[in-house]
């Protein structure tokens, strides 16, 4: 982990904070890049996974398309210099005004999630005087294993179109004047570590491709969506995510003709190159004698666990103690759910020890929230320190 090589320089910044390690982010890159050309995979970042400007430059320099999930995370894309022909909208529920940003920026496609979102784009492109291309989010009703709280492709989830509901409106759908059908679409879920769930994904699609080809629908690219787990548990393991598997196991799985295949990670690409550095404030132990590490940190910085119950690695970088105590780690804000981890091992911590939490480059910064007014945390980057 960089923080601990470089505690004596995170001193000099305000806590709490968010330290990336620009080396890992640009070897994670190299790697999904690499591993994706050998197959000629295309991947898009899903930008909702963090926002930050100069991590999207650097992934800008890789060649990444980008997934979005919004107007403004479409605009920030587009103001990053990601080019139009690369980007992916997908999302439930649509305003007028971002799907006539996206028509008017002419993007790969539109990622539509239901019937009526197939009609509204059709008339937005009509009234623009445009054809928008747009992909058929599907619901593969497939079982992502993965915590319930971030699966999205189970036939009750409000993601993407049902099948069936394709089948009954294909002759709707084909005589839409203002819309291509360049591709189909799909994501499954996320943080997913047992890998054969992509290979059950991939026999979905298939047959989902092939049935809807036999009913005249024709598609240029099949996105299969993000989802490759990380390694909370422990990080160092496995600080680059094992795309290589994932790409094999898609290659070996998936049958679509001629369709370009592609992808889009969120996680995978940015988690574990941030973490989130904090203060201890104070400690104290509690009638029942469980001892509290209060942070500088909280569930406005970083949610997960609090939302989710996400586990993520913490780890004291400053205390020269050589024995360790059991904590339960706390953060500021006034909601009793905000704990970062309860009965963590850690080595001895006092007032102004620096913790920190790891794997916290994705769905971090990008979740943070003003609750209780706090300030938004700031960035370090390794290779400005
Ligand atoms: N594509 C679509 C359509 C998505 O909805 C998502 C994530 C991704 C791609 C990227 O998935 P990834 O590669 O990051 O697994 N806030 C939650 C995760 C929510 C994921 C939402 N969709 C968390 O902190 O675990």
């Amino acid at each position: 982990m960089l923080s601990r090589q470089v505690a004596d320089k995170l001193r000099q910044h305000e806590t709490p904070f968010y330290l990336y390690d620009i080396a890992l982010l640009r070897q994670t890159l190299e790697s999904v890049v690499y591993e994706s050309n050998k197959y000629g995979y295309k991947v898009h970042y899903a930008i909702k996974a963090n926002y930050d400007d100069y991590l999207l430059s650097i992934i800008r320099e890789y060649g990444l398309g980008i997934d979005c999930a919004s107007g403004n995370e479409l605009r920030k894309a587009i103001e990053t210099g990601f080019s139009p022909e690369g980007i992916v909208y997908a999302g439930v529920g649509k305003r007028d005004k971002e799907l006539r940003y996206a028509i008017e920026q002419g993007i790969l496609a539109i990622n539509c999630e239901s019937i009526q979102e197939l009609m509204v784009i059709d008339a937005l492109a009509a009234e623009a005087g445009r054809v928008t291309n747009v992909a058929l989010r599907i619901n593969p009703d497939i079982d992502p294993k993965t915590n319930h709280c971030i699966d999205t492709g189970q036939a009750d989830s409000k993601f993407g179109i049902s099948y069936d509901d394709v089948l009954d409106h294909a002759d709707e759908i084909k005589a839409l004047k203002h819309i291509s059908i360049r591709g189909l679409h799909l994501h499954i879920g996320s943080q997913i570590r047992e890998l054969h769930v992509f290979e059950n994904m991939c026999l979905k699609v298939n047959a989902i491709v092939k049935a809807l080809r036999g009913m005249g629908f024709d598609f240029s690219f099949v996105d299969v969506g993000g989802g490759l787990g990380v390694n909370y548990d422990v990080p160092e393991n496995e600080p680059i995510p094992n795309f290589a598997s994932l790409f094999s196991i898609v290659h070996n799985h998936l049958d679509v003709g001629g369709c370009e295949v592609h992808f889009e990670f969120g996680r995978s690409i940015v988690a574990e190159c941030g973490e989130l550095i904090t203060s201890v404030l104070f400690t104290k132990t509690t009638a029942t004698g469980r001892k509290l590490l209060i942070v500088d940190a909280s569930m406005t910085e970083l949610i997960r666990p609090a939302l989710y119950g996400s586990y993520h690695n913490i780890e004291n970088i400053t205390s020269t103690a050589e024995r360790t105590d059991k904590y339960t780690v706390v953060g500021t804000a006034c909601e009793s759910t905000d704990i970062f981890d309860e009965n963590v091992g850690l080595l001895r911590s006092s007032r102004g020890d620096l913790l920190t939490i790891k794997s916290a480059g994705a769905y971090g910064m990008s979740m943070a929230s003003r609750y209780n007014l706090h300030d938004l945390p700031g960035a370090v980057y390794s290779d400005k320190l």
